[in-house]
């Protein structure tokens, strides 16, 4: 649970330098003010991957891919957040320093942080116990090395084992700080019919199963036993953080190099997994003994188009297996099978093989899926007629779900000589099942919209078999907002009709507020002139500006993320602002002094008159000092983005890297003025105008809702409401022109 220091990552983001980094692994080019390249996230010819050296943002405007060096060195080095940090930092020669969370930091985070964290300190402890215990080393460690797992494989697999007795977990976890609550949500303890806890892996050996960026999500305890009541394997529960369907053991591990590899190997348990990464194959992911779902193949899809299956030679597992390999070939991957030889499963053909030796196995047995199923298949139907036109209908129904036409009509080609078949006829099949299909989507997609259009997961990216997210979290906010907004405190009571008016309303409200924190991530440090209490002329940062105005009419962000940016602002400004700025005039007046000195050398190289030294030296003083201002305001202008490009929050970090970038269009009237202005010039009218569109949007939000309310209460009969909610809008309008009255009146001081 360390952090990395807020001083390391400072220095990290005033060392790295985006050109440099991308640089690494993109050859770019010059072009005007930026630089650009070969998109390395996507297969392009021209380039469109942008640099931007100013901002310290690259950006590809064709797949969208990007941000800070942070961002960069993450999606391409397939890293986390704090991997890639320390990546950079070791480029740069930067030391790092970690600290512990302080107390309220630790209270601050959410609970699904808190499971992460408790996850990650149950790892550290069964690690502990497996090296530095009697218990542990005799049992749990000597275990591990009688099958022959070597210690870089036991630590690059954070292996661990449980004590037999008590409840250690239970009462480490507890007296380093964490609730006994998470320790239940995450599965680590279970509750005895009379209450107790009990630390659930006792007694046996653990293997830790992390997310895509290394956060540990659940952990597989197996048994040391052979008592077959016993079961074999106990793993962690599902939870909020942890559904089975969406995690693939070892991908943590394997990534890298599935992607030098171009190449997935596909097997089946945790010990297939290290006994082959022991060996030198280390591209390896397992199921866990379930059958693939959608969300695992598109994790593996992520980093290559390539998946190898390795099964043992057990005929029942073969059939098995096969059913779910459909969905492989329907997410576009190339899918090979390996057939090992008989008694050997991948685990034990690694220990008894050299790297050489299994490398070779896979290349010489590799065999393509279709030719490997229709093998199968056709060996058990031989004399059996209406076997094998069963057999020739599942063949052909895997070969319509590959969505490549190219190599769908390769298969056709081949499939119609091995199992004698017109091509013709097969190809009809398929066109049958094509559209079969097609058919079922889109059955499947209304009804997934109809789902979405109630419970508003549309705003979420929820794949299929994700576990439930809280709704009431989501909705909380707007409701909160809802109430602030029409200034009363009538609090509305759920139902499901309000529930979906309120999404609208979000929806509605969403250009106006992403307009606004645009606003504050570009210009948030910007101070504009107003004037104070007394009338007297002072100035007000953007920031500010904009929270004050929301102050005034309890206005909060509809959307979750814009609340979390603004109050990452807020802190950046009380912990960073200070000592970065001081660190930029610092940099910024070396930078004038050298500037100075070079100039002042060369005017008396080449001016001849003392007076003409004296005028070229103030004309060189005052182009100095513009350089100097300019470079401030440059600081001021990029704090946010700088800093928030490196936040640890990843939606955080794509909105900002997303705002930075983004092309913003004046208005028209702009056009009219025969000198160029930018939006920064303007953003005294630009700021106020953009406040007051999002204020009239939620009044116009509200209006509606009333007005809903009304005629349903005009309906009933009800003509008390009916009086009440008229008296009500009646304010909302009144309020409504005030607004448009204060834009005229100006807040913020014109331009003189
Ligand atoms: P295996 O029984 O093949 O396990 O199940 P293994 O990993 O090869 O373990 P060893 O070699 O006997 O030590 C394959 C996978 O199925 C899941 C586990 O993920 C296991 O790795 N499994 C199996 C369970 O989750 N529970 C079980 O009871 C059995
Ligand atoms: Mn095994």
């Amino acid at each position: 649970m360390n952090r990395i220091d807020r001083e390391t990552i400072q220095k990290i983001l005033d060392t790295a330098d985006i050109v440099d980094v991308v640089s690494d692994f993109v050859t770019l080019k010059r072009r005007g003010a930026n630089y650009i390249g070969l998109c390395p996230f996507h297969n392009e010819r021209t380039p469109s991957f942008s640099v931007s050296k100013s901002k310290g943002i690259c950006k590809c405007f064709s797949c969208g891919k990007g941000g800070s060096p942070v961002n960069f060195i993450m999606e391409h080095e397939k890293m986390s957040f704090n991997e890639a940090l320390r990546y950079l930092a070791k480029k740069y020669n930067i030391e790092i320093k970690e600290r512990e969370m302080t107390d309220s930091e630790r209270a601050a985070e959410s609970d699904r942080e808190n499971m992460f964290n408790v996850n990650e300190f149950a790892m550290r402890h069964f690690e502990k116990n497996m090296l530095e215990t009697d218990e542990g080393r005799d049992i749990g460690y000597s275990y591990f090395r009688e099958r022959g797992i070597n210690d870089t494989a036991i630590k690059r697999f954070r292996l661990g084992y449980s004590l037999e007795r008590g409840n250690q977990l239970l009462q480490q976890a507890k007296a380093a700080g964490f609730s006994e609550k998470y320790l239940v949500e995450t599965g680590l303890e279970a509750r005895r019919e009379d209450g107790s806890l009990y630390d659930r892996f006792r007694g046996r050996v653990i293997y830790p199963v992390h997310t895509i960026s290394g956060k540990v999500v659940a952990f597989g305890g197996r048994t040391l036993r052979s008592d077959k009541k016993v079961a074999k394997y106990v793993n962690s529960p599902e939870s909020s953080i942890y559904s089975k369907s969406r995690e693939l053991y070892g991908l943590y591990q394997a990534k890298k190099a599935i992607s030098e590899k171009d190449k997935c190997i596909l097997v089946e348990g945790y010990m297939d997994v290290i006994s082959m990464s022991q060996s030198g194959i280390e591209n390896v992911v397992a199921s866990s003994g379930t059958s693939l779902t959608q969300g695992q193949i598109r994790l593996i899809h992520r980093f290559t188009d390539n998946v190898t299956l390795i099964y043992d030679s057990d005929p029942a597992g073969i059939k098995a297996s096969l059913r779910g390999i459909d969905l492989l070939l329907a997410e576009g991957l190339n899918m090979k099978v390996v057939l090992l030889p008989e008694g050997d499963d991948p685990d034990s053909f690694a220990q008894s093989h050299s790297t050489t030796e299994v490398e070779e196995y896979i290349a010489a047995h590799e065999t393509d899926f279709i030719r490997f199923k229709t093998e199968i298949l056709l060996k058990d139907v031989a004399n059996d007629p209406i076997g094998r036109s069963r057999a020739i209908t599942d063949i052909v129904k895997s070969i319509s779900v590959i969505p490549d036409d190219i190599v769908r009509s390769l298969y056709v080609k081949e499939c119609s000589r091995t199992l004698d078949i017109d091509e013709k006829v097969l190809l009809q099949q398929i066109k049958k099942f094509i559209t079969e299909q097609a058919e079922q989507r889109a059955q499947q997609q209304a009804r997934d919209k109809a789902r979405e259009s109630i419970n508003g997961t549309d705003l979420q990216t929820a794949a299929p078999n994700a576990a439930p997210q809280p709704t009431a979290e989501a909705v909380a906010p707007e409701a909160a907002a809802q109430t602030a907004a029409t200034g009363t405190n009538a609090t509305p009571t759920v139902n499901p009709a309000f529930m979906v008016a309120d999404r609208t309303r979000a929806g509605v409200l969403a250009p106006y507020e992403r307009d606004i924190v645009r606003y504050i991530v570009r210009y948030g440090m910007v101070e504009l002139p107003t004037i104070d209490d007394n009338d007297q002329p002072t100035t007000i940062r953007v920031i500010d500006y904009v929270l004050q105005e929301f102050e005034f009419d309890n206005i909060t962000f509809t959307n979750p993320l814009y609340s979390r940016l603004v109050d990452e602002c807020r802190a950046l400004i009380d912990s960073d602002w200070a000592s970065d700025r001081e660190t930029a005039e610092k940099n910024s007046l070396e930078q004038r002094a050298k500037h100075w000195e070079e100039g002042t050398a060369e005017i008396r190289n080449t001016a001849e008159t003392l007076e003409l030294i004296q005028q070229k030296e103030r004309m060189l003083l005052e182009a100095i000092d513009t350089e100097h201002f300019a470079r401030l305001d440059r600081h001021t202008e990029l704090f946010f983005i700088r800093w928030l490009t490196y936040s640890p929050d990843d939606d955080i970090r794509t909105l900002v890297t997303d705002l930075a970038t983004s092309k913003h269009k004046l208005s028209k009237v702009h056009s009219k003025y025969s000198h160029i202005e930018t939006e920064r010039d303007r953003l005294q009218e630009l700021l106020p105008r953009a406040i007051y569109a999002l204020k009239n949007a939620i009044l116009q939000c509200d209006m509606r809702l009333k007005h809903d309310s009304l005629n349903a209460a005009a309906k009933q009969g009800d003509m008390e409401t009916v009086k009440k909610l008229m008296l009500e809008m009646a304010d909302l309008d009144k309020l409504r022109r005030d607004y448009a009255q204060k834009l005229g009146d100006r807040v913020v001081l014109p331009k003189s």
